[in-house]
């Protein structure tokens, strides 16, 4: 087992309460953090850490910090993105469920670092029950003076509090949840301005990954240098991992950033192969938006060199040939899987959160879902398949918010990788004989 950082003490008993995480050392990063250290050198030790947003786009964490705008008197705020809808992605839930205690000391820390006196954890509605969890740790927080007017007797007062949303995957992109928590419907804002500089209430506006804020923490603790000495090149730090599909072993894993796709799949320490010693087909490496690939080219690039879990080494060969470490929901499909009837599912999802405003979103995944249907129900042409591959090419970079590229990405990456399936479906319809079953299965209309 690789080192760990965030989730070293998620099986101890009690850990989800106050008294168990300060024994283990909680909220040292808060008390190091308001008395030896400045929010400007905070925000230069999460530089130089080299952490990188676990939301999914891996963008710098110390460098969007540096970017929060400050205009005299006016209100700055740290949001916190617990939304997590991605299909395949869990880890947040996981930490937040554990050692909620991690991520309220994160919100703490980050906060002073960027002089915001009030945070927001905004949580996905079906998290009610993580939402209350959170709510305990953060009244804990308050009755130990970790939370509230001047904390520990230096200038710095905050108030962290926790939005439950109504459940939209919209709502995690960034723009579309600060929307959210002022009251209104969940849509995408055009950007710019961006959040850094109008962001909530209009105010500079800093959104993060739970897991970016958890990781905080150790950074402060043990100093930027120390954790960009973990992981390999621009891949610092260790990574939180929801594995999930044919695997023998699903879960939630904390690695080292640079871990070998195979290692990873196959190792006792972590997903312990593929059920039934079946053999791997393909991978969903970092949530259902990133392009699948087929089990040669995961765990070997197209240089043949082994693919190491790292957004660098993941990313090799771009859309082509590579993919992304994404949110980090690794999706594993062993032989028996059809790529099609997979798509079918994913393509339903993009199309029923769409969110409407953009058309060719809300008209193209809505086109993408019913050819797939129409293919699995045993009735598409090869005109089909062409189709499906135009619309989504018209999608990518032509929408306010990334849910376009979502769709479209999966959609390109298994025609790209797997069109012989797509051929077969059409070419022989007579053996779709699963496919009612299928619907039944999965409770699932028709379109
Ligand atoms: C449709 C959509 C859904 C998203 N859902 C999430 C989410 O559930 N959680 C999350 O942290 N980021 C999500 N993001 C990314 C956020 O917009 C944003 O980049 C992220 O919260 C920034 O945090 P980070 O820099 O710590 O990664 C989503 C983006 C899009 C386009």
């Amino acid at each position: 087992m690789g080192k760990k950082l965030l989730l070293e003490h998620d099986h101890v008993p009690g850990i989800n309460s106050y008294s168990v995480y300060r024994e283990k050392g909680g909220y040292a990063s808060v008390e190091k953090a308001l008395k030896t250290m400045t929010p400007e050198s905070l925000v230069e030790e999460v530089k130089k850490s080299g952490l990188r947003g676990r939301g999914g786009a891996g963008f710098p964490t110390g460098l969007k910090w540096s970017f929060l705008a400050k205009p005299p008197g006016v209100e700055r705020y740290l949001v916190c993105n617990a939304d997590e809808s991605e299909p395949g992605t869990f880890k947040d839930r996981y930490l937040m469920e554990r050692i909620p205690h991690l991520l309220v000391e994160g919100m703490i820390t980050s906060s002073f670092a960027l002089g915001a006196k009030s945070s927001y954890i905004y949580i996905r509605g079906e998290y009610f029950y993580v939402a209350k969890i959170l709510e305990k740790a953060i009244e804990e927080a308050y009755a130990n003076g970790w939370l509230g007017k001047n904390i520990l007797g230096t200038d710095f007062s905050h108030d962290c509090y926790v939005q439950i949303g109504a459940g939209a995957y919209i709502c995690g992109e960034e723009t579309a949840l600060l929307e959210s928590l002022e009251g209104k419907r969940g849509n995408p804002r055009i950007k710019p301005p961006f959040p850094a500089v109008a962001g909530l209430w209009g105010c500079p506006t800093v959104v993060n990954n739970v897991e970016t804020i958890a990781a905080v923490v150790p950074i402060v603790n043990q100093g930027g240098e120390a954790y960009a000495q973990i992981g390999i090149g621009k891949s610092t730090g260790t990574k939180l991992i929801s594995a999930s599909g044919h695997i023998n072993k699903p879960g939630v894993y904390e690695l080292e950033l640079g871990l070998p796709v195979e290692e990873f799949i196959y190792s006792e320490a972590y997903c312990g192969g593929i059920r039934g010693g079946r053999k791997l087909k393909a991978v969903v490496a970092g949530g259902s938006s990133v392009p699948i690939l087929p089990a040669e080219l995961i765990l070997k690039t197209a240089k043949g060199e082994p693919r190491l879990m790292s957004y660098e080494s993941l990313g090799d060969g771009g859309f082509i040939t590579g993919t992304m470490l994404g949110s980090g929901g690794f999706i594993v499909m062993d032989d028996t899987t059809s790529i099609v009837k997979n798509l079918y599912t994913f393509s339903r999802f993009y199309h029923h959160e769409s969110c409407g405003q953009c058309s060719p979103c809300r008209e193209g995944t809505g086109w993408m879902e019913k050819i797939l249907h129409k293919i699995l129900d045993g009735h598409g042409t090869l005109a089909d398949v062409d189709l499906l591959w135009d619309i989504q090419s018209k999608i990518e970079g032509k929408t306010i918010c990334p849910l376009g590229e979502a769709a479209a990405w999966p959609v390109a990456a298994a025609i790209r990788h797997f069109r012989s399936e797509f051929e077969d479906y059409v070419k022989n319809p007579g053996n779709i004989q699963d496919v009612k079953h299928y619907y039944r299965l999965n409770n699932l209309q028709p379109a």
